[in-house]
């Protein structure tokens, strides 16, 4: 059964006054349901079409018999999560760089997804047998994220800000940190599901918010075997990790509990 953890009277502030939430007749149950986080606006399936075509200042969500899915300004087409990427990636038969630095195969650790996103890493360890515990702090991701993982075994998805969830006393054996890289500026444009993360989060809070150093040191205090960290593959590696596992673009930096 996946736990989800509603967000706090803050979150469901910043959400509720901006983010509209447009439901076909058949989910009204369930876009009520969150009408404390978004405004639910019900729309008939034969103006759909139209809706989405019709120009948006803002981010908005659907939610219709596929589930829900991101309307970004600039966008017709609205973005669902890559539910079959995940599937895909535990079912190729062996364990990835991900899984490799979080001490797949040989064990199926409880791990701490600290920085969310969009879920395709955490739910691909749920998927491989580990238990997680998914946080995201940007509502409407949270919003996308809560929704994918509804009935799935192992999940919990929490709302909120990972430095106080590791600050709390709990404990995981894997603490798992990817927060967003910095832009490049020559580079190709990511996928479109990174592209729309981008432009939710670019004013999250950059200049308050710890550095990954210090992220990594709350983790390491609250791992149980190890804190897994995703880079790019020439990123530096500081602090120093204990090991390093590569892949074809990214890796993933292993440090030891403190
Ligand atoms: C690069 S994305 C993670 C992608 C994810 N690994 C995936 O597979 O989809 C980084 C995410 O971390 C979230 N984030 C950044 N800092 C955070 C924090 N301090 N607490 C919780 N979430 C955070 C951002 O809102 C963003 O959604």
């Amino acid at each position: 059964m996946c736990r989800v953890i509603h967000p706090g009277a803050n979150a469901a502030r910043i959400v509720n006054s901006v983010t509209p939430l447009l439901f076909v007749p058949s989910q009204q149950l369930r876009a009520f349901a969150l009408s404390a986080w978004c405004e639910p606006l019900p729309i008939a399936p034969e103006e759909l079409q139209q809706a989405l075509a019709g120009e948006r200042t803002k981010p908005g969500l659907l939610l219709d018999e596929l589930g829900m899915a991101l309307l970004m300004p600039g966008h017709n087409e609205p973005y669902r999560l890559p539910q079959q990427q995940i599937t895909r990636r535990a079912q190729t038969g062996r364990p990835g760089e991900l899984a490799r630095a979080c001490g797949l195969p040989q064990a199926k650790p409880s791990v701490l997804d600290a920085c969310a996103g969009f879920g395709t890493d955490g739910l691909t360890l749920a998927a491989l047998g580990c238990t997680v515990t998914m946080i995201e702090q940007h509502p409407i991701v949270w919003l996308l994220l809560h929704d994918l993982a509804q009935g799935i075994e192992g999940v919990t998805v929490q709302q909120g800000n990972c430095e106080q969830v590791m600050s709390a006393g709990h404990r995981w054996d894997v603490v798992y940190l990817d927060p967003m890289f910095a832009p490049r500026k020559k580079n190709a444009l990511p996928g479109r599901g990174l592209q729309h993360l981008r432009e939710l989060t670019s004013n999250q809070g950059a200049q308050n918010g710890p550095t990954l150093s210090e992220l990594i040191e709350l983790g390491r205090r609250c791992a149980l075997t190890r804190v897994v960290v995703k880079r790019r593959l020439k990123d530096p590696q500081e602090p120093r990790a204990a090991f390093q596992i590569s892949g074809k673009s990214v890796r993933f930096d292993v440090y030891l509990p403190s």
